[in-house]
């Protein structure tokens, strides 16, 4: 079962330049709620347990929006608002089940997943790429269950215009399983459009093998001198390690850019 997730948030939000230069880019608001609450309830719906937040001291504050929890309760000790209460509440709920772990250097994603290695008790774990909201569907839930159905590792995917294929992972399709959900035959970081095998894209959700520490442990920097998730799942693929593409049905944002960020408030609030 999974019941770990992991959560990289070390990221420094230039894309989101200026509204990040003294803020935390997951707790901006998207319409009257922070973004990473979003990712939060996606992961309490989908029957996780322990999330661990991947920060870094210049995101300290993340920590403290969820350590505020005296702050809520001296205000309800004189003001007894239900609204309040209930947002004490949440945040009470919240602390309980996230860990934080520190990345200091914006090293990469494969960095950041490598400073939960000791906190992870399964043989699989789930990730979040905060920038990436989906919602009208549990993209995590579904991914959960294909997971549960096939004993495999699973990232969620969904097909982008082929002029992007350098903003993504790319994969190369093995076989079809089904309508949704594909066996990958190999994967590759930000590839040019000469590179990219498919205008497949893979999104910010995965499940993810506890063999991949193994991998990441020795992986060299690769794109933009960073360490990718991507190359350590590259390797595995290539050791035969079953990777299941799972074409998600609820609705991308891109939160991590200036545009799609402001127009995710909008569709949140067509809800
Ligand atoms: C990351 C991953 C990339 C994936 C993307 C989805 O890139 O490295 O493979 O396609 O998330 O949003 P980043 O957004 O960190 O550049």
């Amino acid at each position: 079962m999974i019941k770990q997730a992991i959560i990289p948030l070390a990221g420094l939000g230039t894309r989101l330049l200026p509204l990040t230069s003294v803020f935390a880019k997951e707790l901006l608001p998207i319409n009257g709620k922070p973004g990473i609450e979003y990712i939060l309830d996606e992961c309490i719906d989908a029957g996780i347990k322990e999330v661990i937040f991947i920060i870094s001291k210049k995101k300290k504050m993340i920590k403290d929006y969820f350590y505020n929890d005296k702050f809520y309760k001296n205000i309800i000790k004189s003001k007894k608002d239900p609204r309040i209460i209930k947002e004490y509440k949440k945040i009470l709920k919240y602390k309980k089940m996230i860990k934080f772990v520190y990345q200091n250097k914006p090293l990469g994603t494969g960095d950041a997943v490598l400073k939960t290695k000791k906190y992870i008790k399964s043989k699989f774990f789930l990730m979040l790429l905060p920038d990436d909201l989906i919602i009208k569907n549990n993209c995590s839930k579904s991914m959960i269950k294909i997971h549960n159905q096939y004993k495999s590792s699973v990232m969620a995917s969904m097909s982008i215009n082929r002029k992007t294929v350098s903003r993504w992972g790319i994969y190369k399709l093995k076989k079809k399983i089904d309508k949704k959900n594909f066996l990958i035959e190999d994967v590759i970081e930000k590839p040019s459009k000469s590179e990219a095998p498919s205008n497949k894209a893979v999104i910010g959700r995965y499940i993810l093998p506890k063999k991949i520490f193994s991998k990441l442990l020795k992986q060299k920097p690769g794109k933009s001198n960073e360490i990718h998730i991507t190359d350590s799942i590259q390797s595995l693929i290539k050791e035969n390690e079953k990777f299941i593409a799972h074409i998600f049905s609820g609705k991308y944002l891109d939160c991590g850019s200036l545009n799609g960020y402001i127009k995710s408030t909008i569709e949140i609030s067509k809800l």
